[in-house]
């Protein structure tokens, strides 16, 4: 069979400018609204994310800033996270299906490495479109899933805020970025060229 993918293979291997470009902005421009369009592919990129048995267990609640959705969830930020993610344009609660409905059988032994998964898709569509994103949990989970009548097979499980960056990555004091190397993130590996 003749090979085939989906992928255009740059002529030097390199990473993606939107894995580079991506941080997550202790700071957005207050003054940037995001479109329903915009959403939509957003929320497109995750629900076309891979996920184990094709069981996609994750949905979104999404507040978009100025509406009620997004006036809820901002009421049960933590003190830290209401510093900057009540000024990006949208935030969204990230939701993992981690339990059959009325029952106690685990749902997917993948629901949560799905929906990351699922977000991490989310945050390079966004970053393709104008809005950075920031990944967070400093929030109370419970009072989120009252407020929005979750049932107890949907844990809460983080929160996206998606947004124009109010400074430049790296520039805010405080915040690390520093990342472990190839080589100590690679547990085994034999090294050899090959056309790709
Ligand atoms: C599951 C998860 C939870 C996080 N929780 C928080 C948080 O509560 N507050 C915060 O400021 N950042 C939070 N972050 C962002 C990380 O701190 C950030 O991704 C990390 O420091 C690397 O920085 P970078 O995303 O700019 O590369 C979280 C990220 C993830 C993936």
């Amino acid at each position: 069979m003749d090979a085939v993918s989906t992928c255009e293979v740059p002529v030097v291997p390199e990473v993606h400018p939107a894995v580079l470009r991506r941080h997550s902005p202790m700071a957005f421009a207050p003054d940037v609204e995001i479109g329903d369009a915009a959403l939509d592919t957003i929320l497109d990129a995750g629900r076309l994310a891979p996920s184990a048995g094709n069981s996609q267990p994750w949905a979104f609640i999404v507040g978009r800033r100025g509406d009620g959705v997004h006036a809820r969830i901002v009421r049960h930020l933590a003190g830290s996270s209401a510093r900057w993610a009540p000024d990006a344009s949208a935030i969204v609660v990230n939701l993992a299906r981690v339990l059959v409905e009325d029952t106690d059988w685990e749902y997917s032994e993948f629901a949560r490495y799905d929906l990351g998964q699922a977000v991490a898709h989310m945050t390079l569509q966004a970053l393709s479109i104008g809005f950075d994103a920031h990944q967070f949990r400093a929030f109370d989970r419970d009072a989120v899933a009252a407020d929005f009548g979750v049932p107890r097979e949907w844990e809460v499980a983080s929160m996206t805020a998606f947004g124009v960056a109010a400074h430049a990555p790296g520039t805010v004091v405080g915040v690390g970025r520093e990342r472990r190397t190839r080589d100590d993130v690679t547990w085994t590996r034999a090294r050899g060229d090959a056309r790709r």
